[in-house]
């Protein structure tokens, strides 16, 4: 074995050890993945079944005269069908300028690649999605990171006063401050704090050198008029440098788009690698997303994300009052789900529901064997003791579908509760049958 195999086997059995060996599903039970419920993808809005959608974009495909390909990078070919799509999606959005890209990761990869400029610092929550995190080490703020906790104000507030104490450039401006956040957080379920980011940044930075970028990425379609996100919800649009919106997860397409100014979208096309050293999205892909987008305007998106809400409640209300008596370390819900009293606007329910479990794996399994399908999500994905089986729901779900779920999860830690008690009962019975052995013998 040479030695490049030796160390890759090594690391790959390393993980298979710690149990976190990642692997392809298998090919032979992909079919019947699709008769199994799925509360695993991102497919929010059921969109990637909806008949309604399939109908309008091959009748789509039919009438265009470019469909395959599209010859190249943006900057070396016409890349009309992407102009015409990004002059839309301004406009949707209300946004000075869009910019398409192949995919969110290439667009957050490019966007923190070369945005800050040197001298610049990069903030973003400790959640944030591994795009940034490869835009940012690529960039000249790498050495100028740092996270603070997951949507924790306080520790946002102590980390940008710690930078401004430190830095004389943030303080007259000279240098640049970007905070990274997801306005829903794709493990958790989770909403950022944008209005109260916005209102921080606008207290402690006078000179309006601080920067939100907000990736939409789990919230494009569901939120906001029109689906068009949380930015929009809150009428932040024009307090945020950038909005990513991803059409690969509600919409049931392929790509993304940066909402932007025009200066930075220009400067994006001259400096951002994904997008210049790529070839750009086929003309099929285009069009699928213009169909999206046409769900999201003449307003279907809007009735299927307020069916999808009205099952994340339902299926909460079932679940919370079964899970008392389950020990929380085997199932619980986070926090922010606990009660529905306590949530308020940040912590209102989403399609997101982590089962939060010591045993992701067995659970999974079980639930599999039930003919359902949601994934065991474990560390590096997510923090060490936060395992958990993300559920996710979707549009298409059924109120039956959900009630299925929660009699699946609830099954399972209930069996496994006996399983313990019994295990208890034996350990209990032999060490009384030992002590009353050594009785016995003590009487002999
Ligand atoms: C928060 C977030 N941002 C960006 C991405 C990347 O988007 P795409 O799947 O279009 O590459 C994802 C997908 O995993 C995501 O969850």
């Amino acid at each position: 074995m040479s030695s490049l195999d030796a160390k890759l086997n090594a690391a790959l059995f390393s993980r298979e050890q710690r149990e976190i060996r990642r692997r392809l599903p298998q090919p032979s039970s992909a079919s019947s993945e699709t008769e199994l419920i799925d509360f695993s993808s991102n497919d929010y809005l059921s969109l990637a079944t909806s008949p309604i959608l399939r109908e309008r974009f091959l009748s789509k495909l039919n009438d265009s005269p470019d469909v395959l390909g599209s010859g190249g990078s943006r900057l070396l070919v016409n890349g009309k069908t992407h102009s015409s799509l990004e002059t839309r999606l301004a406009e949707f959005f209300q946004s000075p300028a869009a910019l398409l890209f192949n995919s969110g990761f290439d667009a957050n990869a490019g966007f923190f690649a070369c945005i800050p400029q040197a001298g610049d610092v990069v903030v973003y929550d400790e959640y944030i999605h591994a795009s940034v995190h490869d835009g940012v080490r690529a960039s000249r703020a790498n050495n100028a990171q740092f996270s603070f906790s997951h949507n924790c104000l306080a520790s946002l507030r102590r980390l940008l006063i710690k930078l401004l104490d430190e830095r004389h450039g943030l303080v007259n401006g000279q240098s640049s401050l970007f905070i990274a956040v997801e306005s829903l957080y794709s493990m958790d379920g989770t909403f950022a704090p944008l209005a109260e980011i916005v209102e921080l940044c606008e207290e402690l930075f006078p000179m309006r050198n601080a920067y939100l970028v907000v990736d939409e990425a789990h919230s494009t379609g569901i939120y906001g008029p029109q689906g068009r996100g949380r930015v929009a919800q809150l009428g932040l649009e024009n307090k945020v440098l950038a909005r990513l919106h991803t059409f690969g997860k509600a919409l049931a397409a392929t790509g993304a788009v940066v909402l932007t100014s025009t200066l930075v979208r220009d400067y994006l096309l001259n400096y951002a690698r994904p997008l210049i050293y790529t070839t750009s999205l086929s003309n099929a892909n285009i069009i699928a997303a213009e169909c999206s987008f046409d769900m999201l305007e003449n307003g279907v998106a809007e009735n299927l994300a307020n069916n999808l809400m009205d099952l994340v409640t339902h299926f909460l209300d079932i679940l919370r009052p079964r899970l008392q008596s389950i020990p929380p370390s085997l199932v619980s819900l986070p926090p922010h789900l606990h009660s529905p009293d306590a949530a308020d606007a940040l912590n209102a329910p989403s399609p997101i529901i982590p089962i939060m479990t010591s045993q992701p794996r067995p659970l999974s399994s079980y639930l599999l064997n039930l003919g359902m399908n949601a994934r065991p999500i474990t560390w590096p994905t997510v923090p060490k003791g936060k395992d958990r089986v993300r559920v996710c729901l979707h549009s298409g779900n059924t109120r039956e579908d959900v009630e299925k779920l929660a009699d699946g999860v609830i099954s399972w830690a209930e069996a496994i509760v006996l399983e313990q008690k019994r295990a208890r009962k034996t350990v209990q019975r032999a060490q009384m049958k030992a002590g009353l052995d050594v009785f016995m013998e003590s009487k002999l």
